[in-house]
């Protein structure tokens, strides 16, 4: 039983700091953590192989990238952007029809933190998705032969696969350095946004740890990097993180407004009533300081500040009841209505191209 000596006065405060309290609807802690993440599971038995309605391991997901990838060349290309701390592949999938000239292209990421589980199974349901309805679904179908989507299942792979061998509610890398017994930084305080001027700790104990300095973390070097090179095709970022139901844009580094502000508050407004219209989920839509908290070293604000104008940080399902622990059953639900959120602002990024 967990004691609530770091009992929140917010759900949102719990999505950052409160790796071992939950707390239901009523507003009651999940007392028996253990049982919690036993009822997670509660979409039968584990089998095995990679299933989109449950939470795969790592091996699994590294395997099905493999697969999808070669079942499917026309469609998908695979491409190793770097290797985690732990020499791990960072494999970036690459939707579009094949074209002679350079396309316009969406960068989505997801399990940038460990414990966020529902955020890798949407990044998987979602190259399922596009597969499966290319050639059928009208705006699918436009979408890829005009623009290239780039999928990077789990950005955090060491933390992910950590949460699956030995602790549930790990969220940092897994990183060491010498003269420090803990291990790993935040990898989403660790961009070159802001870097640790607020709501980041400088103690590398810390939860949300920003890192020895921007980039310090191979993984969001990796990805920096490959976003640089790819600068003048990429039209939006898209990051995908749990829980609380908030789709996020710039800026978390500042309470200033974003010279866009209009026009991505306009657009989140979009895609989550065409999230809602599916299951009735409310999402909340604004920036991240005033949204959220303020939070510095964030991607969204970096890929932003590099001139990726679409950058959004969703927050997917619940508000709390389950928490980082969403059982299994709420995978496909979650999945489908998130599915609508990006194809809005796909559809938005293409529509205004050129
Ligand atoms: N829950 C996310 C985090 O703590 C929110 C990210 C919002 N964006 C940001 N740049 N802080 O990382
Ligand atoms: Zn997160």
């Amino acid at each position: 039983m967990w004691t609530s000596t770091c009992l929140p006065s917010t759900l949102t405060w719990c999505t950052l700091s409160c790796s071992r309290v939950t707390l239901n609807t009523s507003g009651v802690l999940i007392e028996d953590l253990q049982e919690a993440i036993e009822a997670q599971e509660d979409g039968g038995p584990s089998p095995r192989t990679h299933s989109y309605t449950k939470y795969n391991t790592w091996d699994k997901v590294h395997s099905w990238t493999a697969s999808i990838a070669s079942s499917n060349p026309s469609l998908i290309s695979k491409q190793v952007i770097g290797n985690t701390y732990e020499g791990r592949p960072m494999t970036l999938l690459k939707l579009g029809k094949k074209s002679s000239s350079s396309k316009p292209a969406i960068f989505m990421d997801c399990g940038i933190h460990a414990r966020e589980w529902i955020s890798p199974a949407f990044c998987q349901w979602f190259v399922k998705e596009a597969l499966s309805t290319y050639g059928s679904d009208s705006q699918m179908t436009s979408l890829l032969n005009e623009m290239d989507v780039y999928v990077l299942p789990v950005f955090n792979i060491d933390g992910y696969d950590y949460t699956h061998k030995s602790n549930r509610m790990w969220r940092k890398t897994r990183s060491r350095k010498s003269g420090s017994s803990c291990t790993g930084a935040d990898p989403n305080r660790n961009w070159n946004a802001g870097w640790c001027s607020m709501g980041a700790s400088s103690n590398p104990c810390s939860d949300t740890f920003c890192g020895y300095s921007p980039e310090s973390e191979i993984e969001v070097k990796n990805v920096a990097d490959f976003i640089r090179r790819n600068k003048s095709a990429i039209k939006a970022y898209l990051t995908v993180h749990s829980y609380s139901q908030l789709l996020l844009f710039p800026y978390s580094y500042t309470y200033e407004l974003a010279a866009d502000h209009s026009e991505l508050m306009k657009v989140a407004e979009g895609a989550s009533s065409a999230l809602r219209s599916l299951y009735g989920t409310r999402y909340t839509s604004g920036p991240g300081a005033t949204t959220i908290y303020p939070a510095a070293g964030g991607s969204d604000d970096w890929a932003y500040d590099l001139g990726v104008k679409y950058s959004y940080t969703f927050e997917l399902r619940d508000t709390g009841r389950y928490g980082f622990l969403l059982p299994e059953s709420q995978i496909k639900p979650t999945c489908e209505e998130t599915m609508l959120a990006v194809k809005y602002i796909a559809a938005y990024v293409q529509k205004n191209l050129y």
